[in-house]
């Protein structure tokens, strides 16, 4: 297996893997288009980290990184504002509400006030369904923790729920990750907020 990063003429098979490893989670709601908008704007943020971990070519899974937590979410926003507008409108004619979840999950550190938020953030990390439990997530992990690193990163961090969801928070507890605390996201979401010293 080869690790490498992610290029911008991949990003359409990211999009699929996202929907295949994510199929429950809310910014797959948002559909394929709004995913590649949003995966689009992260490869081309200078603080980000995209990496894909690939077997005789075939891209098995990804994980997308950025050196910054505080606002990043928000700059990407700003930084491909048209992109977004276009997006947006699209949801907000499907699915209005979704709108308000995805506001309020951009920002949702928003109210822990302790958390300065200084840290490098993993947004997302994927193995496809075929691929997991191989070794692909923790291979991806290893690499970002290295690129991370070399940019003086000490701290990686994370958000994760806190139910129903034991095979991730054991791979996240194997990697060395520990949590920080707990927190509810929109509307009543149980969740973690996971560290790790790099
Ligand atoms: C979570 C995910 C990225 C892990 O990647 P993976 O390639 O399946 O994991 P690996 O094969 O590298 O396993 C690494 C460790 O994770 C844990 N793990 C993996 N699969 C597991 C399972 N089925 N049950 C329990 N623990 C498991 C183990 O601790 C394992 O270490 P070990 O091999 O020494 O036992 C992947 O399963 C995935 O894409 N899941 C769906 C998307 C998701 O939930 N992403 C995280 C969002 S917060």
């Amino acid at each position: 297996m080869l690790v490498r990063p992610i290029s911008e003429n991949e990003l359409e098979i990211v999009v699929k893997i996202h929907l295949l490893a994510f199929n429950n989670f809310f910014l797959s709601k948002m559909g394929s288009s709004f995913l590649f908008t949003y995966y689009r704007a992260f490869l081309r943020n200078r603080n980000s980290v995209f990496l894909g971990c690939y077997q005789d070519n075939k891209l098995l899974g990804f994980c997308a990184a950025s050196t910054l937590s505080k606002g990043f979410n928000f700059l990407l926003i700003k930084q491909n504002l048209f992109a977004f507008t276009i997006q947006g409108i699209k949801v907000l004619f499907s699915k209005p509400t979704a709108l308000v979840h995805l506001y309020r999950n951009f920002s949702k550190n928003g109210s822990v006030q302790f958390d300065n938020q200084n840290y490098a953030e993993l947004y997302s990390i994927g193995v496809s369904p075929e691929f997991q439990g191989k070794g692909v997530g923790r291979i991806l992990f290893n690499n970002l923790e290295s690129s991370l690193q070399r940019k003086a990163c000490e701290q990686l961090s994370l958000t994760t729920d806190q139910f129903n969801n034991d095979k991730t928070l054991s791979f996240y507890k194997g990697i060395g990750f520990n949590i920080l605390y707990e927190f509810t996201s929109y509307p009543n979401r149980k969740m973690y907020r996971l560290i790790k010293k790099l």
